[in-house]
């Protein structure tokens, strides 16, 4: 096992790296010290008052050099073991690889929670007004098109001051994660939960509690207990919530509203389903502009390699999003955006989307109402995903394969315990047939494991 230098120690390879006594001077210092091995992963830093004595500097600039090192990810502190040098191994999926990872070679593969290309609207009316993919004058252009700006706070579900444009639904997420949250900080989010965001909150140290869902969406009693200690965010998904396809309600919403204001919390709301949910956008923003981050995504309903989103909230906040975001990418390429816009203003365009909502609605209720009539009970009601009670995660797995079929396990969404378990089955991709699947889905949610759970 590697040692960790002593005190002594780390303070001499800080002054040897330094040139001048200024709080940039000393995070260079440090990450030069990580960077030389002399500080392994894991080192505990002394307190700033030691290091302020031994290096003759103030507990000023050293808590100004520990926030440098900490936004940059080099070090992480942590109440108990106080300041640490931060693990450069980089932040791991490991619940999106385990929902997604090895679904392939299925004949029918269910488990992969994207929509049925057959029912994206057509591109050729959009591509077909593009001569040029333009150029900017320069790379500080405004970053969305006037255009696109206008139709979307239009029918936004709040009045919004503005409106970005980024990257995907995912995109946005990290970028709020990354500007509002801090390693410790307390979030809330809804159990069950979409696996990627919990992988996030985790990769930048949040602690996360999770509140169950009922028919309306987050409980509100649950929401306020949990509120009852500081929480920096709420992160919740108002339309077709991934995988349980609840819907939250305009009461409930106002509900949730009203407890956020009260903590004085952030709620960050993600609307991946957009136009293919069948219940009307919502927002707590109605009520709570002020504390509400509301994200659109267009995966779902114009195609998840648009890549594009749309993001509001407080003015503060989404100024240091796009601040952070102007030094990477700066901005999501206005040719897509120029097609979004197409697809969002062109009548045949907008009535194609409309006829996708329907058609997954049918094919949501055709695979629900069947596997009623065989005794499993779906919650949920929008989407393009069911959310499976099943005796035996594993067992269920395992006889949907061996059959062809691939379906999602439940445990990576859940965030408390979900006994027996569940199963998510993209209703989305399934056009016909109903019946039989039914009869496959219901056989895996009564199947136990033959290794005889809790004998
Ligand atoms: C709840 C939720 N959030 C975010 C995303 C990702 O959206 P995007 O493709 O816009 O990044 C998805 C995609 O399935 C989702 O279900």
């Amino acid at each position: 096992m590697m040692t960790s230098p002593s005190a002594t120690a780390i303070l001499s390879a800080f002054e040897e790296r330094m040139d001048k006594p200024t709080a940039r001077d000393l995070a260079h210092a440090v990450s030069r010290a990580i960077r030389d091995g002399v500080l392994p992963p894991g080192t505990r830093l002394p307190p700033i008052r030691e290091v302020a004595t031994q290096l003759a500097l103030s507990p000023t600039t050293i808590s100004a050099a520990w926030s440098l090192l900490a936004r940059a990810g080099a070090i992480r502190t942590d109440g108990r073991r106080g300041t640490t040098v931060a693990d450069p191994v980089g932040p791991s999926s490991t619940r999106y690889r385990r929902a997604l990872e090895g679904q392939s070679g299925f004949s029918l593969d269910l488990s992969t929670g994207v929509p049925d290309a057959a029912l994206l609207p057509s591109l050729s009316r959009a591509l077909g007004s593009l001569t040029t993919a333009g150029t900017p004058s320069s790379y500080l252009d405004a970053a969305v098109l006037t255009g696109l700006r206008e139709v979307l706070l239009n029918e936004w579900p709040y009045v919004a001051s503005d409106i970005g444009i980024v990257d995907g639904a995912m995109d946005a997420l990290d970028l709020v994660a990354r500007s509002a949250l801090r390693f410790g900080d307390r979030v809330v989010v809804e159990h069950p939960c979409f696996p990627p965001l919990l992988d996030l909150l985790d990769s930048i140290g949040a602690d996360v509690v999770g509140v169950p869902l009922d028919g309306e969406g987050m409980q509100p009693q649950l929401l306020a207990a949990a509120l009852a200690s500081p929480t920096a965010a709420v992160f919740v998904q108002p339309t077709a919530q991934n995988p349980s396809g609840i819907s939250t309600t305009p009461r409930r919403a106002r509900a949730l509203a009203e407890l956020i204001e009260g903590a004085g919390t952030l709620v960050v709301e993600d609307d991946s389903a957009g136009a293919i949910a069948s219940a009307p956008a919502i927002s707590l923003g109605r009520w709570i502009p002020e504390r509400t981050v509301h994200i659109r995504s267009f995966s779902k309903s114009h195609g998840p390699d648009l890549r594009l989103a749309a993001v509001s909230g407080p003015t503060p906040l989404i100024e240091s999003m796009l601040a952070r975001r102007q030094l990477g990418q700066g901005w999501s390429s206005r040719l897509l955006q120029r097609i979004l816009l197409s697809l969002l203003t062109d009548e045949a365009s907008r009535a194609e989307v409309q006829q996708a909502q329907r058609e997954y609605a049918r094919r949501r209720a055709a695979l629900v109402d069947a596997l009623a009539k065989r005794g499993v009970a779906v919650g949920g009601t929008d989407g393009i995903n069911i959310w499976v009670p099943v005796q035996d995660e594993a067992a269920a797995l395992v006889r949907l394969a061996s059959q062809g079929i691939g379906v999602t396990p439940g445990s990576p969404f859940a965030i408390l315990p979900d006994m027996p378990g569940h199963i998510r089955v993209t209703s989305g991709l399934v056009a016909t047939d109903h019946e039989a699947l039914a009869d496959q889905i219901a056989a895996a949610a009564h199947a136990t494991g033959w290794t005889g759970r809790g004998r």
